[in-house]
């Protein structure tokens, strides 16, 4: 990642917490963007800001915990107040691709409970169709392979992740297979055929689920409805 892209990630990130009211529940994303809204959370919360959030990563509770952010689960709340979250492909219609952090199954679940939903980027994520970014698809380690062939079949060329040499581990204890589609003009027909396949758990495909997109780049931040 170069200066450049880190530094529109942190003014999207911070940008997003001017969406935040005193009392909400949240929905806390995931990836190198949220960090920044989470630390500018944590200051806020300082300053007397009274939220609490549900983590959608074990690496995000971290980071919450870490800026004193209180937290919550849905043992305690159905209903979340506004989810901010980042995304690894943005389409026109702001349908997403999400999980290259590997946290799109809690990412999702936290985002669909979510009364909004912000997603938060760099410019270099707006695409005009998704698919040059690998779809991620979560898997039951058990039978990865045969789940991988019937994904290959809709078209793709899946490879499971890895991280320093072993096997990419979910917080679910699930797999990931990063799927090369290239284009993927029909995320909603797509997200229906994969969820089909058994052994497939959830997919990167998020479709109807963003209010909003924060963009940062060159030319500034632009809030996108
Ligand atoms: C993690 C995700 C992240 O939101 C996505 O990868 C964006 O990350 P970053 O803000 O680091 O670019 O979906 O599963």
């Amino acid at each position: 990642m170069t200066d450049q892209v880190d530094l529109y990630k942190k003014i999207a990130g911070e940008k997003a917490v001017e969406y935040i009211e005193d009392g909400m529940v949240l929905g806390l994303g995931s990836g190198s963007t949220v960090y920044w809204t989470l630390k500018k959370l944590g200051g806020l919360i300082e300053q007397g800001l009274n939220i609490k959030g549900i983590p959608s990563s074990l690496r995000t509770e971290g980071w919450a915990k870490y800026f004193n952010v209180p937290l919550t689960d849905f043992s305690d709340v159905q209903v979340l107040d506004l989810a901010i979250d980042g995304a690894d492909e943005i389409d026109p219609n702001f349908n997403l691709t999400k999980g290259g952090g590997g946290s799109l199954v809690r990412e999702k679940m936290v985002n669909f409970h979510a009364k909004k939903v912000i997603i938060i980027a760099d410019q270099s994520k707006m695409v005009d169709e998704l698919g040059k970014f690998p779809l991620p698809v979560e898997v039951l380690q058990f039978g990865w392979q045969v789940t991988a062939q019937k994904i290959a079949d809709l078209g793709a060329k899946p490879v499971l992740r890895e991280r320093d040499g072993c096997f990419f581990v979910s917080n679910n204890d699930n797999y990931i297979l990063d799927c090369e589609f290239n284009s993927i003009p029909d995320p909603e027909k797509l997200h229906h055929s994969l969820k089909q396949l058994l052994g497939v758990v959830e997919t990167g495909l998020f479709v109807n689920m963003t209010d909003m997109v924060i963009l940062a780049g060159a030319k500034g931040v632009k809030v996108i409805n």
